[in-house]
This record gives C-alpha cells, sequence and structure tokens, in this order.
C-alpha cells in the first residue's frame, strides 16, 4: 500500500542518515602507557564521553592504553608527525620536547595536591599549555599522574641513606636523574613499557611512581618494598596532534579542550582516591609499606639539585609558582 512504500521510505530515509553519519565519524586515538584500568584510563573514559556527546557522533573516540603506542617519548613523537591524534602523558619525557615544562619536575615543589592542581589550573598552567603549542605540539589541558613514592626490592628505605647505592630507574628526565644523583642512588633512565621485565630481572632494584602506577600495572608482583616518600608531583597533560589540530573548526576545538578537561576532573579523583585506598590494597598483596617518612630529609638530600635547573633556565617561573597562591 501507500503507506507501506512511506514506512519503508521512511525508515530507509533513516537508516541512510545513520549510515552517512557513521561513515562521516572521524576516529580519534588516544593513547597512554598505564593500563586501561588506571586513572589515565578513567580519564580516557571521561574524554571520551564527553568528545562524543558533545560533537553528537562526529568523532569517535578509541583508547590504546599499556604502551600499545609505544612509551611517552615516542607517542610525543607520534603527534608531532601526526601518526597519533592524542596522548596522556607525564611531564617525565615533555621536557625534552618543551624545556620550560622542567621546571614542574623539581623534587618537593609543590607541598599537596591542592596546591599543584590549583597553579597548573592557573596563569602557570596556561602559560606553559601555550609554550607546548609552541614547539609543534597542542595542550589541551593539565591532567594529573601524582605523588611519586620509591618502591624496591633490596630493603625497606626509610632514609635516605638506606636509598643510597640502589639501581633505580627514572623517567627519560633530567631533572629526576639530578635529584636522584644527589641522593646517592644510582638513576637509570628507560621507558616505562620496559620497566616491568627490568624489575623481574633484576635489571634494575627498584622505581618510582605514583599509587595508581604501582597498583595497576602490576609493579607490585615484581617489588617487595614500597617508601611513601612523595618526592616529586608528576603531572600529566593531555597533548593533541598539530596535524588533528589544524584540521577543526573553532566549535570542534571547544569540544576537544572541555573534553580534556572532563577527562583531567576524572582522572584527579581516581588519584585522590587511590592515594589512601591504593596503599590499603598493596599491603594487602603483600608490598611492605614504610609510611611515616621523614619527608624533610629526603628534601634536603636533593636540594642542590634545583641548581641544575635555574643555572640553566633562571629562576622566574620557580618563583612565580613559589608565590602562586
Ligand atoms: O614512570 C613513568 O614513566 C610514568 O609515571 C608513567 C607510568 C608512564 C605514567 O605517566
Amino acid at each position: 500500500t501507500a503507506l507501506n512504500t512511506v514506512i519503508v521510505g521512511l525508515a530507509g530515509a533513516t537508516l541512510a542518515t545513520a549510515s552517512f553519519n557513521a561513515l562521516a565519524a572521524q576516529t580519534v586515538s588516544v593513547g597512554h602507557t598505564t593500563s586501561d584500568n588506571s586513572h589515565y584510563s578513567v580519564g580516557v573514559d571521561a574524554f571520551k564521553k564527553t568528545l562524543e556527546k558533545l560533537s553528537d557522533g562526529e568523532f569517535v573516540v578509541e583508547e590504546y592504553p599499556s604502551g600499545a603506542l609505544g612509551g611517552e617519548r615516542a607517542m610525543i613523537e607520534g603527534l608531532q608527525i601526526g601518526t597519533i591524534d592524542t596522548v596522556i602523558t607525564s611531564t617525565g619525557p615533555l621536557g625534552n620536547f618543551v624545556p620550560e615544562t622542567y621546571v614542574l619536575d623539581l623534587p618537593f615543589l609543590f607541598a599537596n595536591y591542592d596546591q599543584a592542581r590549583c597553579v597548573l589550573d592557573g596563569p602557570v598552567g596556561q602559560d606553559l599549555l601555550d609554550k607546548i603549542g609552541e614547539n609543534n605540539l597542542v595542550g589541551l589541558a593539565w591532567t594529573e599522574n601524582g605523588f611519586r613514592h620509591l618502591t624496591n626490592n633490596v630493603r625497606p628505605v626509610k632514609t635516605p641513606e638506606d636509598a643510597a647505592g640502589l639501581k633505580i630507574r627514572t623517567m627519560e628526565n633530567k631533572m629526576h636523574m639530578a635529584a636522584f644523583e644527589e641522593m646517592g642512588v644510582r638513576p637509570t633512565p628507560m621507558a616505562f613499557p620496559e620497566l616491568f621485565t627490568a624489575l623481574q630481572q633484576g635489571t634494575v632494584d627498584g622505581q618510582e611512581n605514583p599509587i595508581s602506577v604501582i597498583l595497576t600495572s602490576n609493579l607490585w608482583e615484581v617489588q617487595d618494598y614500597l617508601s611513601l616518600t612523595g618526592h616529586v608531583y608528576s603531572p600529566a597533560v593531555m597533548l593533541a596532534s598539530p596535524v588533528l589540530w589544524d584540521g577543526l573548526s573553532e566549535e570542534e576545538k571547544g569540544w576537544f579542550k572541555q573534553a580534556a578537561k572532563a577527562g583531567a576532573e576524572a582522572t584527579r579523583a581516581e588519584v585522590s582516591r587511590l592515594e589512601t585506598e591504593g596503599v590499603e590494597a598493596l599491603k594487602e598483596k603483600g608490598v611492605e609499606v614504610v609510611e611515616n617518612i621523614d619527608k624533610s630529609q629526603f628534601q634536603q638530600a636533593v636540594e642542590p639539585s634545583y641548581s641544575v635547573y635555574t643555572d640553566q633556565y633562571g629562576s622566574k617561573m620557580l618563583d612565580r609558582i613559589r608565590n602562586s597562591e
């Protein structure tokens, strides 16, 4: 009948529209090196949900966790040449591309999460995102890795003297390496995807990372001792490829920034949750946790590493951070 023809015609039109949208959808890759139950992954979920909703399905987000697209340094290079669309990375390797961000990697710079988040969400954070933008990268939003704590297989570390002589994997970051050298530790820079095997095979005695990473990357399987040193705040940032970015309209860029912000909020909430719950979980898994660390001893031990930064970059940015509310 005529009615049937109309109904079939309408259904066909709807299907055609749906498949047109599916065809038109642009896939956006997000790479990161932690597992698919980590704080970064929680952030990707929020990013995905927000971007897909704001764009009404125009963009479809695909997550590549666990270093599937390489370590953090390799992924940043991937952004620059356009083989990856977006990445969540710690600032560990970022200073190699944007030296202005090194300031954030200084040990004991931030006293607590509130202070760090406030600085990164304020003018200092914005200026650093702008600097990122001057180096063939796009800084979408500051997100978070968390305060780093020391783990090892040799002995419980309570003081810097206990840490001396240990071979510790560090990030590929000269500020971190300088600080550990001051502590008498033997720093071994290495990309994160190589770490588990290096710990397992005893190539290094230990490593340092936030609780979320120690827990969700199963480092507890190959580490006996955890010391809650909180020796450095590890910021993370969501970056986009300029190749992707240059093809977006202003409205689309706004959606990406809003989605990255939503991701950062979700990640920060997860980091806060795991900072306490994660320590309990690690104890249950048999890790011996040294909780009452006299941080001032560690702070004193690494203090000379500040001159490695100021000798090269001056103290202007450092003072701005220290004077921030
Ligand atoms: O140790 C690192 O390299 C980083 O903290 C990690 C785990 C890749 C997260 O950014």
